[in-house]
């Protein structure tokens, strides 16, 4: 599966653009503030439903234009998707003609992946970015799995707001709460126990050495979710939030015993975030035949030339859909590119 073509309007500096894209090395070039991420972005709100540069799409409309639209084509299947983002209003999309309901939809249709200059805040940040890198591979690898993800955040809202507002009603949503809650955790526990040697292929490769990459559920492993939802039900009512859950659950990444966002460089945290990202690749290709498009936005950066060097090749490796910028026309990452654009002041064309 890969994108064959993407039309865009409105985002960011590009007032519209059109680009037919190869199955394999694209690469966009130009100078700084031109455009090239804006391009990346684009892609991965069709896939996503959501930009990699901030939380807000809103941002991504271009300023003084009431909204964006995205439009693209799959190939083999071919199946046509498209994304629209008005502002003061949700973002609605389609795939194959028809509106879906949950955004979530597009990526089972053009799955995409970015490593960008700001991959690192995967190690560095807080939880919630983890959780999303966990559960775009679950999402892929078992089907039912947004429907569980879903449904366990809805009750965990209604929870919320019962423990604000009638707490003795809260109660009565632990039993679905955990139901679903040890479903959601079960599943992306299989998923990272599916990943492991992936990611120990990716840690040896990237950086000569083993990361152990930990999964933590969200609640002591040694209580049933609804044993703790009863167990936290005092502190939930003090704070009106619901302390133990899936919502809560993270991946600990240790070096030598030590957790890797307090003892590794800026270098070494980018380089695990590239092998979280690149080892989720590789098992959704090997083992479930899913080939993601993989973005990459000035992958050189920060990168020294071996650890530059081992990057390109486990990226090669993968066979993916590639869509990589740089600021010159013939960058380290690719000796030859299938198919090259430029790009100059927003405006986008084939070389
Ligand atoms: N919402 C927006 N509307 C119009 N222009 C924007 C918007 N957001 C950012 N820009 C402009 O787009 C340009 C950035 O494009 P970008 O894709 O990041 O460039 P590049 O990756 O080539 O350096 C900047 O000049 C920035 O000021
Ligand atoms: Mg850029």
């Amino acid at each position: 599966m890969s994108l064959a073509f993407i039309s865009l309007e409105a985002v960011r500096c590009l007032e519209n653009a059109e680009l037919a894209l190869h199955p394999e090395r694209n690469l966009v070039w130009g100078p700084n503030g031109s455009g090239k991420t804006s391009i990346l972005e684009a892609l991965f709100l069709l896939g996503r439903g959501r930009s990699f540069r901030t939380r807000n799409t809103e941002r991504v409309i271009r300023q003084g234009k009431p909204q964006l639209t995205v439009f693209g084509r799959t190939a083999a299947p071919e199946t046509t998707l498209g994304l629209q983002a008005v502002r003061g209003s949700a973002t609605v999309a389609k795939v194959g003609g028809a509106f879906v309901s949950s955004l979530a939809e597009l990526s089972q249709v053009f799955p995409v992946q970015v490593i960008d200059p700001g991959v690192h805040k995967l190690v560095e940040e807080g939880s919630a970015r983890r959780r999303r890198w966990m559960d775009w591979a679950v999402f892929h690898v078992e089907h039912g799995f947004v429907d569980v993800w879903s449904r366990y955040h809805r009750a965990l809202r209604q929870r919320n707001a019962a423990l604000r507002a009638e707490p003795g009603q809260a109660p009565a949503w632990d039993p679905e709460l955990a139901q679903l809650g040890e479903a959601l955790a079960e599943s992306r526990r299989r998923g990272l126990d599916q990943l492991q040697p992936y990611w120990r292929e990716a840690t040896h490769a990237l950086m000569g050495r083993d990361v152990e990459l930990l999964y933590s559920q969200g609640w002591a492993r040694d209580s049933t979710l609804l044993g703790a939802l009863h167990a936290s039900r005092t502190r939930d009512s003090a704070r009106g939030v619901t302390h133990a859950g899936p919502h809560r659950a993270d991946v600990h990444l240790r070096l030598d015993g030590l957790p890797a966002r307090e003892v590794a460089s800026r270098g070494q945290q980018k380089l695990i975030a590239v092998a979280m990202i690149l080892s989720q690749l590789d098992m959704l290709r090997e083992r479930f035949a899913t080939v993601p498009t993989l973005l990459l936005d000035d992958p050189a950066a920060e990168l020294d030339s071996p650890h530059l060097a081992a990057f390109i090749e486990q990226v090669l490796r993968l066979k993916c859909q590639l869509v990589s910028t740089s600021l010159s026309p013939h960058p380290a990452m690719f000796s030859a590119p299938d198919r090259v654009f430029h790009v100059e002041q927003g405006r986008v064309r084939p070389v």
